[in-house]
């Protein structure tokens, strides 16, 4: 089948974020210039470089996270794995701005090293940024949307010493949790290795 994006699919359910999955979830947390502690998940959530690393998040509305995030330039992109499965669910709950989504899904609020926003102390691992944009996205015709882009710099990252391995993150002990589409979920929790391509050799 094919389908125009702009136009109806014809499907029950939009296949849109079935189609761009795995994708890695950055468990956000944030203050807000208030003192309140933040927590969502957020799926449209990736690496965009290593050099230095950075971070993007995408928003569908401006929501809290990214209130806390324009106005105090700070946030952390915590790690979702398979045992903190319902916690990080709970944490996208709706709830009002006062609301301390640490206390709602039974977690621990850790003082970060390098900004103001705490991490989760249960997740295995955890990404200090700093931001470095936020953008309201404009589409092809020049319209602004109700989503938004938050790009952030990666300044310090907590790695729990029992997913390393002789110095190396052991990922499928990790079990990090990968959004799909739907109400879709897939876990990593097997590894293999490839070499990249050997130089041909000159004749
Ligand atoms: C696994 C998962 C991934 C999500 N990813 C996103 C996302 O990428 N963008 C988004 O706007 N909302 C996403 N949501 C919904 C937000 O987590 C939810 O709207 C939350 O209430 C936002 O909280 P906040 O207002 O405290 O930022 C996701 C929810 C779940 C459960």
């Amino acid at each position: 089948m094919f389908y125009e994006a702009n136009k109806p699919h014809g499907l029950p359910h939009n296949p849109f974020k079935a189609i761009v999955a795995p994708r890695p979830i950055g468990w956000v947390s944030t203050v807000s210039k208030d003192g309140v502690k933040n927590l969502a998940p957020y799926s449209f959530f990736n690496a965009v470089c290593d050099t230095p690393p950075m971070v993007v998040i995408g928003s569908s509305g401006y929501k809290d996270s990214i209130r806390n995030i324009e106005e105090t330039g700070e946030f952390v992109c915590n790690q979702a794995t398979l045992d903190l499965a319902d916690a990080m669910n709970q944490s996208s709950a709706m709830v009002g701005s006062d609301v301390d989504e640490f206390e709602l899904s039974g977690l621990t609020a850790e003082a970060s090293k390098l900004v103001a926003a705490p991490r989760v102390l249960e997740a295995k691992t955890a990404l200090e940024c700093k931001l470095v944009n936020v953008q309201r996205l404009i589409d092809i015709d020049g319209n602004e949307t109700n989503s938004w882009l938050i790009l952030g710099q990666v300044v310090g990252v907590h790695i729990d010493e029992s997913v390393l391995e002789n110095g190396m993150l052991n990922v499928a002990k990790m079990k990090p949790l990968a959004r799909l589409g739907y109400m879709d979920y897939s876990v990593v929790d097997s590894v293999f290795q490839m070499d990249r391509p050997a130089l041909p050799e000159k004749v």
